[in-house]
Order: structure tokens, then sequence, then C-alpha cells
């Protein structure tokens, strides 16, 4: 028999259309492997008569908080959305443009169904009407697997036709942004809302809205597969739970390294396999260019979600960068601060305009640190969302922990690294 895929059929028509080549599937787990271990037998249970206040108690219990970065603890949020009268929707938030963060991606290449089942549970317990799952059209093996996916759960009538709608980003990072997906997801620009009312409140065409990260659904379904002790379970240096985080950078193994959430950057340079031959530690990013960078004298502090307030930065998604002596702290910064003002969404003037002063001011032999400070200041406290409220870090901690790159101008060698580093966001 000839069998039409029709959901691959119109991958390779897409691809034809953009240009590119069709993207190669990895081998993953698919709906039939996922039910013979029992997968989507929780939702079937919770669906004919779970108590949904069971399992938010559950995933509190577990301890799991937002793992788009936000560290937002996630059965708190379905109780606010809870809160606010029908209709509900939901929206899936697949858009990681986090320079250096691809756990996302490592996970729905691997266990997509994982992700899916969670994010059905989280739909059921708020009871959303609708789900729009909101995936970063770069990732394009992802969004064939989700085509098939979706489609395959339609057909086994674990979803009705068109219950979980999937849209592709079209490359825009503040899209990852809850409020700007939204918008973007309602068919217009993607700028971010003022908050409040939060997403919970007012969220898709204006109806209370559920919005989580695609990870941080893997361990919705987890949780409730296996019970609040995948998570909690585990325990290093006074934190529970465990991390996921991304690392590239001069280590000998790159890629996502699942630890305690208390570890450090010592203990993920290890399990990356150590220092890259000829590489010594300098510096690390410890999630993605919003957390600035810090010093390798920083290297025994817990990356979790508050540890870093402290030093001015925080672990966000964990997207770990590693940074030798053959790297330019001052390069990397100003590497960071040239994405921001390409991204930046440009609703707001300090954003807009800071991230563009800061970039002239950042490729001066030496830097005006009064003045950067002053345009930090404003973005910091103007700006009106995270892009620009935390892009002021990188230019922060650059200029506390690396005085003597800012102070002088920057040997030969490293204006080779400045240019090196150029687009590479
Ligand atoms: P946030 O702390 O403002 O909000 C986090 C979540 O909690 C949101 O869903 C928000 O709606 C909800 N929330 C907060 N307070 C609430 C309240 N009182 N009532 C109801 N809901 C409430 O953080 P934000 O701006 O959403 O995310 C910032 C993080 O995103 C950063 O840590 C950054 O690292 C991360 N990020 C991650 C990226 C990625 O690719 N994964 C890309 C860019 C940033
Ligand atoms: Fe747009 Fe930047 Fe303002 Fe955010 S802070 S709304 S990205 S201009």
């Amino acid at each position: 028999h000839f069998h039409v895929d029709h959901a691959s059929a119109d991958a390779v028509l897409d691809a034809a259309a953009s240009g590119r080549t069709a993207p190669v599937i990895p081998d993953y787990e698919g709906l039939d492997a996922y039910r013979a271990l029992g997968g989507y037998d929780a939702l079937l249970d919770l669906r004919a008569g779970g108590d949904w206040e069971a399992v938010q108690a559950k995933v509190a219990e577990s301890g799991l908080r937002g793992l788009g970065g936000a560290g937002f603890p996630s059965g708190k949020k379905w109780g606010f959305v809870r809160s606010n009268p029908g209709p509900r929707l939901m929206a899936v938030n697949g858009d990681e443009g986090e320079p250096g963060t691809f756990k996302d991606r490592f996970y729905l290449e691997r266990v997509p169904h994982l992700a899916l089942e969670g994010m059905l549970i989280a739909a059921w317990a708020v009871q959303a009407e609708r789900v729009y799952f909101y995936m970063r059209d770069e990732y394009p093996a992802v969004l064939e697997i989700l085509r098939r996916e979706i489609a395959a759960l339609e057909r086994a009538g674990l979803i009705e036709p068109g219950y979980v709608e999937l849209r592709r980003g079209a490359g825009a990072y503040i899209c990852g942004e809850e409020s700007a997906m939204i918008e973007s997801i309602e068919g217009k620009r993607g700028l971010p809302r003022h908050r409040p009312p939060y997403v919970a409140q007012v969220g898709l065409f204006g109806r209370p809205t559920l919005v989580h990260n695609v990870e941080t659904l893997h361990w919705v379904a987890r949780i409730v597969r296996e019970g609040p002790d995948v998570l909690s379970a585990h325990e290093r240096n006074g934190r529970t739970g465990l991390r996921s985080y991304s690392v590239s950078g001069r280590v000998r193994s790159p890629g996502v390294h699942l630890l305690p959430s208390g570890s450090t950057i010592t203990d993920i340079i290890e399990a990356a396999g150590g220092m890259a031959e000829g590489h010594v530690f300098k510096a690390y990013q410890p999630g993605g260019p919003s957390s600035g960078l810090l010093p390798a004298t920083l290297d025994d502090v817990p990356l979790d979600f508050e540890t870093f307030q402290e030093h001015g930065s925080f672990i966000g998604s964990g997207a770990v960068v590693v940074l030798s002596d053959k790297d330019s702290a001052r390069a990397a910064a100003l590497n960071m601060l040239r994405f921001f003002e390409s991204e930046s969404c440009g609703q707001c003037t300090p954003c807009r305009v800071g991230c563009e002063k800061a970039v002239k001011l950042m490729q001066a032999p030496r830097w005006d640190t009064d003045l950067l400070e002053d345009v930090c200041q404003a973005m910091a406290d103007a700006s009106i969302c995270g892009l620009g409220q935390a892009a002021p870090n990188a230019i922060r901690l650059t200029i506390r922990h690396f005085t003597d790159e800012t102070a002088s101008a920057p040997p030969a060698d490293n204006a080779a690294t400045d240019q090196s580093l150029e687009g590479k966001s």
C-alpha cells in the first residue's frame, strides 16, 4: 500500500516554499510507544473524574516552578487562572529564543508526548476550551513532530479535532515574552503588553489564559505519572528539584545536562566533561544574555532561581555558556547588547534607544562607565518588559567583574574576538 503522510507532505511543501530542505526527523517516541508504557492513562483517569485541586497539590508538593525562566510556582498559576470566570484558554510557549537555551527542543525531539500529556492535564485542570501551541519556526523538526503527534492524538480520540492549534513563530525573540506571544497568536505584531493585568486574568482574546513553557509541562506529566518525588527527592546545596541546564561554550560535552537544582557552575562543567582542551575557565553566563556574565571566582553559588539576585543576575532558563581565557568578556557583553538592540520591539524608548546607545558606548576603546550606568538605570527602571529590564545585566556585571577589560582599549587579539562574535547570537 502507498501511504500518504499528510503531515510530512505539508512539511516538504513548506520547506520547498521557504527554500529550505525538509527537516531530518530524529528518532523520537511516538504515540503508540508512549501509550504502550502507560502514557495518557493518567489523563484519561483525570478526565473520568479526577480532582484538579488534588493534582494542583501534587504539583505544588513537587516544587515545580516555571521553567521558561521566571520560576513562578506552577500549581499557583492554575489557581489564578481558575479563579477567573471562563471560558478559559491555554497557550504553550515553545518560542525558546534565549540564546544558548535548547532544552525544550531536546525534550520535544525525544519524548514529545510528555509535554503534550502535561499540556492536556494542565488544560483539563483549568478547563481550557482550546490550546494554542506556539512553536519557534527555527525548529523545523520539532514542528513536524508536533504536526504528526497532534494529528495522532486526534485520530486516537484523545483530543477533538482542532482542540490543539499549532502556531509557528516567525523568528522574533520578543514573541517568547508571554503577552507578545499572545498578540502574535491573535494575528497582531508581537508587542509586549503592560502587566497587570496578567494573562491569567486577561490573556488570549481577552480570556483568562494559562501560559506554560514546554519543559514545565514535561514535568507536569512526569509528576502526575510518577509522583512529586520525581522532582522533590533531589536535593543539593539546600535546594530541591532538578534543572535541565543547556550547556555550551568551552566545555568538552556541550548539551542538555539534567542536574539537581542547587548545582554550581563547577558541577555543571564537570557534568559537561570538563573544560575543552587548552581552555582555562574564566567566566560564565548562567541564564542566557539576560543574565549577563559572571566571573569564574563565583564558582560555588548554587544555580537556582533566587540565588543570583544578590549578584545582580539570575538563572532564568538555565542557558549556561562557559567562557575561557581565550574569550573576551567585553566582546561577549557587546554581542549580547547587539542581540538586544536587534530584538528590541521598539515599543518603549528606554529599551529602543538604550540598547542602541549602549552598543555605541561599548564600542569605545574605554567604556564610559558613568554614562553606561545612567543608560542602564533608565532601561532597568522604565522598560515595559523583561528584555529592556534585563539587558543592563550584561553591562553592569561586565563593568563590575571585568574592569581590566572595560577600562582599557582591547588588545588586537580581543578586537578580533569582537568581530568573530558578531552576529552569532
Ligand atoms: P514574570 O516573573 O513576570 O512572570 C512569570 C509568569 O508568572 C508569567 O506567566 C506571569 O504571567 C505569571 N505571574 C507573575 N505574577 C503573577 C500574578 N501576580 N498573577 C498571575 N500570574 C502571575 O517573568 P516573565 O517576564 O514572564 O519571564 C522572565 C523570564 O523569562 C526570565 O527569567 C528569562 O530568563 C526568561 N526568558 C526565557 C526565554 C527562553 O527562551 N526560555 C527567553 C527570554 C527570557
Ligand atoms: Fe519592546 Fe524593549 Fe519595551 Fe520590551 S522593553 S516592550 S522589547 S521596547
